[in-house]
């Protein structure tokens, strides 16, 4: 019996038509390989696509943006909300609770139809950009600013945060990074919206459990951690001497942004982010984010990925998609505790299309066995006994 110890690696737990990751380094989206959907597609072709299991034509975008963005206010209730949460409240959590609060606003909530799922899905990825930029303005005692209409999810957000418009190159970089964020099979946090809903649950509700599984450190803490430690590092010259230790001592330290549960070759959404951090450094006549995690790659490649190693079965660690995305926000100016808010905004849309595949008819709720191994046959003492 494979035990929670070993994490369920390798289980398969059900078929999915929504993402297929290959452990060889390949990822596809409704079979569309991941590095055409980067180079050519929009977050919200992404988003349809995740949806509805095709690419949209041209009417069928402009019809889908315009329901998007018709959906980007947040009820004042919900923004009242947010304003009573403590300054220093954890970015994450004042995300999770405002997303159950805005559940309770929807006109559809406990209406579970595959209707009414969209349309919620909907609202849901239209307005977690406001919420997660009302946050970010409140705990610096400024106000929310409205969305802007005429701007994609990427721009508005970006808008949002700053109220003034952000570079291009800044909205490309946040557009590319949602989409390759937007769905990893069957990862922690969609894993647990799957679980949440196959009892009948609301999509709400499975959102709830996304965000708490997402906000740890080895799955969408990883960008912030990985921030940390080039912070911690400082400069590309320090950068051998602080990895190679971690890497070579009696016990192997994970290096934050590298290594992947799937994945046994590089991670192919961590080459886009490579480009786009290079790109930002270039913007600000600066690179020294993008060597230093070059830099890193390179130990990280010659002390791990060793014939010797792989001979042993060990398996080769690379540069995951959060490696590159830590400084790609950075160069950005995003403070450091929205970097997992914003791997949420992203994943909303490949939970929203798990959850719709949950409810499909036919579906079990997900209830696995545990082997137990406590103690037995215990003799019952009374309380003043014990
Ligand atoms: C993602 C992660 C949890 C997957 O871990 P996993 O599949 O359970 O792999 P294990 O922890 O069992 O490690 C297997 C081997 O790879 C090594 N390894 C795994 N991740 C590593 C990393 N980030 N840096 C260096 N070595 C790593 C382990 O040391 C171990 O080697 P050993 O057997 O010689 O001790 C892990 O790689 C990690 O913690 N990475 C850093 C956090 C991160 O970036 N998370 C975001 C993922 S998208």
């Amino acid at each position: 019996m494979t035990t929670q110890a070993g994490g369920l690696r390798g289980v398969v737990v059900g078929e999915s038509e929504i993402c297929d990751v290959q452990p060889e380094g390949n990822l596809y989206y409704r079979g569309y390989n991941i590095h055409d959907l980067a180079d050519h597609a929009t977050f919200e072709e992404v988003v349809f696509l995740l949806w509805k299991g095709k690419l949209p034509n041209a009417a069928e975008l402009a019809e889908f943006k315009a329901e998007l963005v018709a959906e980007y206010a947040v009820p004042e209730g919900v923004i009242a909300i947010l304003r009573d949460f403590p300054k220093n409240a954890v970015a994450m959590d004042a995300l999770r609770t405002g997303i159950s609060a805005l559940g309770m606003y929807d006109p559809d909530t406990g209406n579970n139809t595959p209707e009414a799922t969209l349309r919620k899905a909907l609202r849901l990825q239209a307005k977690i950009p406001t919420i997660v930029a009302a946050i970010e303005r409140l705990s610096k005692g400024l106000e929310p600013v409205a969305p802007r209409t005429d701007l994609g999810i990427a721009a508005n957000f970006l808008y949002m945060l700053n109220g003034v418009e952000a570079d291009p190159l800044y909205v490309r970089t946040i557009d590319i990074d949602f989409t390759l964020h937007a769905d990893h099979e069957l990862n922690a946090s969609t894993f647990a919206t799957r679980v949440t809903v196959a009892t009948g649950a609301d999509i709400y509700s499975g959102v709830v459990s996304g965000l708490g599984a997402l906000s740890g450190p080895r799955h969408g803490g990883a960008a912030e951690e990985t921030m940390v430690m080039l912070l911690t590092i400082g400069s590309p010259d320090n950068v051998d001497a602080w990895v190679r230790p971690k890497l070579t001592g009696e016990k192997r330290t994970p290096i934050a942004g590298f290594g992947h549960a799937v994945y046994r070759a590089p991670d192919p959404r961590a080459t886009h982010l490579r480009d786009m951090s290079r790109q930002l450094g270039e913007l600000h006549h600066d690179t020294k984010w993008w060597q230093m995690t070059t830099a890193i790659e390179s130990i990280v490649d010659e002390l791990s990925n060793t014939p010797d190693r792989l001979a042993a079965g060990k398996q080769g660690i690379y540069a995951n998609v959060d490696c590159f995305s830590a400084s790609c926000y950075y160069e950005m100016g995003l403070p450091m505790h929205l970097y997992t808010p914003l791997f949420a905004i992203s994943r909303t849309s490949g939970w929203c299309a798990h959850m719709i595949e949950q409810y499909k008819p036919g579906q079990k709720i997900i209830r696995p066995r545990a082997e137990y191994v406590g103690p037995v046959e215990l003799p019952w003492l009374p309380l003043e006994q014990r």
